[in-house]
């Protein structure tokens, strides 16, 4: 059944777990996923980018994510708008079925200058407004996703080159948070705590330099009722480098979360997983082997059927990982 985010992490807080947020863009990332939430029993959000709405259409997500729902009706799914930049875009998201949307007033607010904060308080709060009168969720974001290792602000709109920035600059301040979450009411905030999206995040394994977990304990000292959600907590196994690199790939070595300090995060409040790279990643990794080993296939499916199967085994051990396994 499709449900809010509200519904949904409600339940992870109480029993202690935290839920996988999976981008989803076409038929076989839905399908392997929520097929692998059917083998573990476990919840899922499915979120969909502004990108992703897009490629794929409002009205084919939309029928999309109704076929799920009713191939898998054991299965909580709740289906969210990831980073929606505007009203439009999140009440977009709403009338098309969406459950869940993230007004990242954060996005045209990279620095913590006063008016780039009070640009935030007021859009997230006009949104949640907006979306609370038609029982939908929504998660605010406050921070700017980077690395403290380069200090390096992620462009997550993805017009590139942002400037240095020292740390106190990049992590979520835990009053500012506070602030925030009771004049805007979203249900969920994401926080940034050193990570990045994409595959390349750290050049080494990170350490508590690097991943400032302490600030989400502080955040969540502060604010107990909110559900805190870490951004790009892709992994980037050494694994899926591997077999893309095997077969033609040219991945420099990287470094994602490891799943430790995400279990970690969710030990301290963490309660929505954002995951994209690693599936990009997995489904990748299968068209690269199947095209080198079997030049001469041009079934998609023979390229699809084992990016989905590499999916559904990267969702599984997520699931278990963070305890979302058994309680759907
Ligand atoms: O936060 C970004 C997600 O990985 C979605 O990426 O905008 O390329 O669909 P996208
Ligand atoms: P990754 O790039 O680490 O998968 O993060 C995805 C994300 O945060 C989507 O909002
Ligand atoms: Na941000
Ligand atoms: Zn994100």
């Amino acid at each position: 059944a499709l449900i809010t985010l509200r519904q949904m992490l409600d339940h992870a807080a109480d029993q202690g777990y935290g839920v996988p947020a999976f981008n989803i863009n076409n038929m076989e990332q839905g399908l392997a996923i929520v097929q692998a939430a059917a083998e573990c029993d476990a919840p899922v959000i499915l979120q969909a980018s502004r990108g992703a709405r897009s490629y794929a259409g409002d009205i084919m997500l939309r029928h999309m994510v109704a076929a799920l729902a009713e191939m898998f009706p054991a299965i909580p799914i709740c289906m969210h708008q990831d980073h929606g930049n505007n009203e439009a875009t999140c009440m977009s998201a709403i009338g098309h079925g969406f459950t869940s949307v993230m007004m990242d007033g954060s996005l045209e607010a990279d620095m913590k200058t006063p008016a780039s904060y009070d640009y935030n308080v007021t859009i997230t709060e006009r949104v949640s407004r907006m979306a609370h009168w038609v029982g939908a969720s929504v998660e605010g974001e406050l921070g700017v996703l980077g690395s403290l290792e380069t200090g390096e602000a992620a462009a997550e709109d993805g017009s590139g080159a942002e400037g240095k920035l020292d740390h106190s600059q990049l992590l979520t301040d835990p009053d500012q948070a506070a602030d925030f979450v009771r004049k805007t009411k979203v249900d969920a905030l994401a926080i940034a705590c050193g990570t990045s999206h994409g595959a390349y995040k750290f050049s080494r394994k990170p350490d508590g330099e690097i991943l400032a977990m302490g600030v989400i304990e502080a955040i969540h000292a502060k604010l107990p009722d909110t559900h805190l959600v870490m951004h790009g907590s892709s992994s980037v196994p050494q694994e899926l480098q591997d077999i893309i690199n095997a077969f033609g790939g040219e991945m420099p070595q990287t470094f994602g979360v490891p799943l430790e300090e995400i279990v970690r995060g969710i030990r301290m409040g963490v309660r929505k997983v954002n995951i994209d790279t690693d599936c990009r990643m997995a489904m990748a990794g299968q068209f690269r082997r199947v095209a080198t080993q079997s030049p001469r296939e041009f079934d998609p499916r023979k390229f699809l059927i084992p990016a989905m199967d590499a999916l559904r085994d990267l969702c599984r051990t997520r699931f278990e990982a963070f305890g979302t396994a058994g309680q759907a």
